[in-house]
This record gives C-alpha cells, structure tokens and sequence, in this order.
C-alpha cells in the first residue's frame, strides 16, 4: 500500500479508536488482517515492522520539546516563540536541568500551564523539593491530568510530603501509564498516602519506587494495593531495604493465587505483575524460600516473567540453593537475576537443570559477579540456556490472539465473497 492509502487507513483507525469496544475490537483484527497482507514481518525478531502506519500516527500530531542547555531559552522558544504552538507539545524533557523549587515553580506557571496537551513528562535529577513538585502538581492538574500518560520525577527530593500531590494526580490522570518516583527519599510514613492514590490507578502498567526506604512496611503496603489494579505489569522496589517479612508478603501477595472475594468463594485470580525488580535488597533465607515456593504457584502467578533478585547478599546458601531447587516447578518465570548473590556451584547447576527440564518455565539466568560457580557449572548454564528450545510464551499467547482473529476475517471474507459470487452466477444465470 502506498503512503495515500497509509493515510486513510490511519485517519479511519484514529476515528474507530475513540469509539466503544465491539468497534475496537473490530479495528484490531482490520489492523490485524492490514498487516498481515500489507506490511512487512521480520523473520529474526518474529514481529510484524509497524513503523509505516507508527510514524504517520506519530507524525500527525506529535511535537517534542527537548531541553538541555540553556533550557530555559529553548523552552521559551518552544512554547512562546514565533512558529511555536505549545497546544501541539505532547512531550516535555526537562530532565537533568538542576532545577530548584523557584525555578520549577516559575517554569510550572510560565509554561507547562500551557501544554494542555501533555502525554509524557521527564524531570528525572533535578532537585524541584516538595515546593516545586506541589506547583507543578497544580499546573498539570489544571491542564493537561487528562491526556498525561507517562511522568517521571526521580531523583527530586519530593520525599513523603510531596506524596500528597502524587496521590491527588495518580485519581485525576485517568491515562497515566507510566510513574517514576525513583530515588525521592519516601519511607513507610508516606507510603499510605501515596496507596490512597494508587487504589485508583487503573490505568496504571509501570510503577518504579526503586531507590527509596520503603523496608518491610512500606513494600507490603504497597504489595497489598498493587495486586488489584488491573494494569500493572511493571513494578520496580529495588534499592529499598526490604527484608524478610517484605518478601514474604510480596511472595503471598504478588505471587501466590488468592480468591478475589472475601467470603473466598470467588475464582482464583493474581497481579498482573510481569516484571518486578527486588535487587539490592536485604531479603534474607526466609524471603528466598518464600519467593521461590510461590514461583511454583500455577494458579498464582500466570503472569510473571521476570524477577531481578541480584545483589540481595543477606541471603545464604539455605535460601539460595531453596530457590534454585524450587526453579524446577516454576509455573511462568522465563528469566530471573542473581547476580552478586555468591551462588554456589551447586544452585547453577540446578538453575541449568531447571532450564533443561520442559516442566519448568525457566529459560534464562543472568548472574554476572558470582566468583564461587565453578567453571563447568558455569558453562553447563550456559549451554542449557542456549539449547533451550521452550517457546516465548508471551510472543505464542499474541500471535495466537492475533492470528485466531485474523483467520475468523478472513474466513468470513472468502465466505462473504463465495456468497456474493454465487448469488451473481444466479442472477445472470436466471437473466439468461
Ligand atoms: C485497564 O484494564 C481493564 C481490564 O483489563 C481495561 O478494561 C481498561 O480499559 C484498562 N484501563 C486503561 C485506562 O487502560
Ligand atoms: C533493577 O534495578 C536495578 C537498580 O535499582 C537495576 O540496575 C537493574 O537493571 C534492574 N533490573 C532490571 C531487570 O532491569
Ligand atoms: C559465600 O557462600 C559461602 C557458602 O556457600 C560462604 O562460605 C562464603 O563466606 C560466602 N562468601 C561471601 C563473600 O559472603
């Protein structure tokens, strides 16, 4: 298809898109036969190449600011200058920029008051203080909480007090997908405000809190807020002094099936959490033994694939080698970290057999910096990852979904035109 068509395609989708879900369902398999018709498929990475309907998407509407040097200038230029249209900024990188609270507060005011149609903003390292997060609070409230999907301010020193504000936005912004609240000082005293907010965060997929001092009260708080929210897949608490009892109650929250009535007659049901980072911890033998029994979880934890572990070095050799042993039975785990974990020669082997053994889902280790596995061990690993032939789960489930769609289209297609074509032969046969 050339560009023209491209063009259509992409204006009919964008109208069909903001319409209900029987209309969007039908848009996904158009798209769905439109790329499987059209568009090329890479063989390597097994996806289809989306770029030429993307970057007309993306193309249309998207004007990014990105400021570094001198930012207040460009930023001026971007949204005041002559040509500058600050209605049509969608996205907004102030990362890195030494920003204190007065200049937040003034740059809140000036400028981002006037990007109502914010998506994605990035103040990553500045130092805006609980002051300058509470003025930009107010100014992404008042314009653009509705189309802001993506916000990071890590590294700002907002600590508990600016948690108030985050609350408020996490209910107001009912497209966030993306929060980074890395490094920010937070302790388990602000945390349950920061829940308040969380609890309605149903579009929510990332949270990253990593680098913080939430311990073992601040993490279960969370655990317990996060399992209900229908879109989380990504949850980053690395860095954060959890021990013991945090991991367990991660272990039983997030990773263990519960009834998702109180009475407990409901069905089985677990997070959606696909990606969790508890690295750099201080989870001990018990939390490991926890963590590794709920991996086998079948009913629990169906949507896991990934589990950082590296660098939690409170743990021994009991809670190491319970968590390699325990990979034989994992149910849906493809990848775990361990590095800096002083794994003993024994566990790696077992990971490997676990890799090796079809009824574990375990197919990928990393674990850089564990000077004690022996070199054959090593290899052994190494060797099992590289034979491992389990399928990608993740990639299987869509392409199934997608194809399954597709042949129903198409199917009805060839029949609709069979139809057609039958009814023309009558038709001109009964004119004869
Ligand atoms: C979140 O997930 C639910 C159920 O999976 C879905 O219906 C809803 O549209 C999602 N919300 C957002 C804002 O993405
Ligand atoms: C987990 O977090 C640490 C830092 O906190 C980071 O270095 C590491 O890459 C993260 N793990 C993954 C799998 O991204
Ligand atoms: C690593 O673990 C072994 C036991 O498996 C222990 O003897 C050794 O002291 C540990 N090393 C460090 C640096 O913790």
């Amino acid at each position: 298809m050339n560009a023209f068509g491209n063009f259509f395609v992409c204006l009919l989708l964008f109208y069909l898109r903001s319409a209900n879900a029987p209309v969007r369902f039908a848009t996904s398999s158009i798209r769905t036969i439109l790329f499987l018709f059209f568009f090329p498929y890479d063989c390597n990475n097994q996806e289809f190449l989306l770029e030429p309907l993307t970057k007309i998407l993306t193309g249309m509407a998207v004007e990014a600011c990105y400021c570094e040097d001198d930012f207040l200038q460009q930023l001026d230029a971007a949204v005041n200058g002559d040509d500058a249209n600050p209605k049509s900024i969608t996205s907004l990188d102030l990362s890195g920029n030494r920003m204190d609270a007065q200049v937040c507060t003034d740059v809140s005011w000036k400028y981002i008051s006037l990007l109502s149609s914010l998506t994605s903003m990035d103040l990553k390292a500045n130092n805006i203080g609980p002051d300058g997060w509470s003025a930009l609070y107010q100014a992404l409230s008042s314009t653009c909480s509705g189309t802001l999907e993506e916000l990071d301010v890590s590294e700002n020193g907002i600590f508990d007090e600016g948690l108030f504000q985050v609350a408020k936005l996490l209910v107001e912004a009912k497209r966030l997908r993306s929060l980074a609240l890395v490094t920010n000082s937070l302790t388990p005293r602000g945390i349950p405000t920061l829940c308040d907010g969380l609890r309605h965060a149903h579009s929510l997929k990332s949270l990253l809190i990593d680098y913080n001092n939430l311990g073992d009260v601040g993490a279960a708080m969370i655990v317990e807020v996060v399992v209900g929210l229908p879109n989380l897949t990504r949850l980053g608490l690395s860095d954060n002094s959890i021990g013991d009892a945090g991991a367990v109650a991660i272990a039983k929250g997030l990773l263990a099936a519960r009834k998702n009535n109180k009475g407990g007659k409901g069905k089985w049901t677990a997070s959606r959490i696909e990606w969790l980072n508890l690295s750099c911890n201080a989870i001990g033998d018990a939390g490991f033994v926890a963590l590794g029994d709920a991996l086998c979880d079948v009913n629990g934890n169906a949507a896991i694939r990934n589990v950082d572990l590296s660098c939690n070095q409170k743990c021994g050799e009991s809670g190491r080698m319970h968590l390699a042993t325990s990979s034989a039975k994992w149910a849906a785990l493809t990848s775990v970290e361990l590095c800096s974990m002083n794994l003993s020669t024994g566990s790696v082997l077992a990971l490997a057999a676990a890799v090796r053994n079809p009824k574990s889902s375990l197919r990928y280790v990393e674990y850089f910096n564990n000077p004690d596995v022996a070199q054959e061990a090593e290899a052994e690993l190494a060797k099992a990852m590289d034979e491992c032939e389990k399928p990608d789960r993740d990639l299987a489930r869509r392409w199934d979904a997608e194809n399954k769609t597709a042949a129903l289209f198409v199917s009805a297609g060839i029949f609709g035109v069979g139809i057609v074509a039958f009814l023309a032969a009558r038709l001109i046969s009964s004119k004869k």
